[in-house]
């Protein structure tokens, strides 16, 4: 058995009886016509039952099939002006697959957030959450194409790691045989900077596991990171390879998907038609002034948290990169500014409409006695990171890279409130089912 027409492709089948199979959506009846809107993971389309067409026991049961009954249609496909999809389906016949075995838990009423994450298995056949995920599979897919036509090399980073690349408060601890304990990884970076000394620009694309203790509408336990890294590039220039791609990324899903975002989801689309490099670019000190003039309590070396984000962001009508943060707050392997110590060679990029940053990058020690002090600094055990010193004393170079969050360029692309629509099944704190 093998679909060969689905609901995507129908409008190449005007005129002509095709079959189709798929799930009940919704239906409505008016005596002698049924409506039933089938979906078949392609598309939706409404299918006529008229009484005259199909045998006595297929109209009555045309008139009585729950949500979610999966089914087999046969009919003409014909043009309606009046359709979303431009066609509708003439019935001839249908066949049962399967009868619910109880009522669809999601019919077509409101339901609470904590609900539909519960049923999320079931959540992803809604309209909306399809988009969604189509919206998501394009990204993932720019996101490679990007690199690919830049001459990047997909070098994959482990997921199980001997120690920590982004601060130790977020790991995830798993026992590992006779070595005792192994971390699942925050970050792929250090193998990419790795990767990046044997094939000039890399990157890893894959999960990335942070143990958050913080339940908010950025932050997941799982997630999925790209994070590229470039030989003989320095902070100037990864800001412009940031600008670019994020560029690609969201000009590719508006070209793709700009209509269903704005009749599905009601993304207003014309927020992301700005979305072009070069984008505007701010130190972190000019940032604190800018959320000063704002009128928060801000001062130099405090974090610029979500909210100040939003704050910061605000003032721009595209993505703002905020760099040279203080090195202070920033984790062990950040350059420092020779022009200015206290600051790190770091840049973060900040979403507009309040969905904060989305990427972090920036230059990488390259100096081994300095890279050595900053590890001892950060009380990192040291043999853990010897390998990644060998990096600094074999043919070290400047060199600069970031990563970008999936989930939270879908969740400003598509215009959700919280990043758990995102991902097919999230991790959260609070939440490790279905
Ligand atoms: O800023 P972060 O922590 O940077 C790094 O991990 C670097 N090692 C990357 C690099 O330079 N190669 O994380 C990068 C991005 C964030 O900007 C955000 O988009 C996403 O990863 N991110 C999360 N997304 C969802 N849930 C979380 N808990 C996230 N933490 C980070
Ligand atoms: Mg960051």
């Amino acid at each position: 058995m093998r679909p060969t027409i689905y609901v995507a492709d129908i409008a190449k089948h005007e005129g002509q009886e095709v079959t189709l199979h798929g799930w009940l959506h919704n239906r409505r009846s008016s005596g002698k016509l049924h409506f039933l809107q089938l979906r078949d993971g392609t598309g939706f389309i409404q299918c006529v039952v008229f009484k005259g067409n199909v045998s006595p026991e297929a109209f009555h049961e045309a008139d009585h099939l729950p949500q979610e009954t999966s089914l087999t249609v046969t009919g003409t496909v014909k043009k309606d002006a009046r359709s979303p999809i431009g066609y509708e389906l003439d019935v001839k016949d249908l066949s049962v697959q399967a009868r619910p075995a109880r009522e669809f838990p999601l019919g077509h009423k409101e339901h609470g957030v904590a609900f539909l994450m519960e049923q999320r298995h079931l959540w992803l056949r809604s309209q909306r959450q399809q988009v969604i995920l189509r919206v998501r599979h394009t990204v993932v897919k720019a996101i490679r194409d990007f690199f690919d036509q830049n001459g990047f090399t997909l070098v994959d980073a482990p997921i199980f790691t001997p120690s920590a690349c982004e601060g130790t408060s977020t790991l995830f601890e798993v026992p590992y045989f006779d070595l005792g304990k192994a971390y699942l990884t925050q970050s792929g970076q250090l193998y990419m900077e790795a990767g990046a000394t044997a094939l000039g620009k890399v990157y890893c694309f894959g999960p990335t596991f942070r143990a958050e203790k913080s339940k908010t509408r950025r932050h997941l336990t799982e997630f999925w990171m790209v994070e590229p890294e470039v030989a003989y590039m320095d902070l100037d220039g990864d800001m412009t390879l940031m600008e670019e791609f994020v560029s690609y990324v969201v000009q590719t899903a508006l070209a793709k998907h700009g209509r269903e975002l704005a009749s599905v989801l009601e993304r207003d689309v014309s927020k992301l038609e700005n979305v072009k490099a070069p984008f505007p670019r701010i130190t972190y000190t000019e940032a604190v002034e800018v959320l000063q003039k704002a009128g928060h309590p801000m001062k130099w070396g405090d974090d610029i948290g979500g909210d100040e984000e939003t704050i910061v962001a605000s003032a721009f009508d595209r993505p703002v990169m905020v760099h040279r943060y203080p090195a202070e707050m920033k984790a062990f392997y950040f350059k420092k500014d020779p022009d200015d110590p206290k600051v790190a060679l770091g840049c973060d990029v900040l979403a507009p409409e309040g969905y904060g940053e989305i990427i972090g990058g920036g230059q990488r020690e390259d100096d081994l006695a300095v890279l050595e002090a900053a590890i001892a600094h950060h009380q990192l055990p040291r043999e853990a990171f010897e390998w990644y010193l060998d990096l600094r004393r074999y043919g070290t170079v400047p060199h600069a890279g970031f990563g970008a969050g999936v989930e939270r360029m879908v969740a400003w692309i598509c215009g959700l409130h919280h990043v758990r629509e995102t991902i097919p099944f999230a991790r959260m704190m609070e939440r490790i089912t279905p």
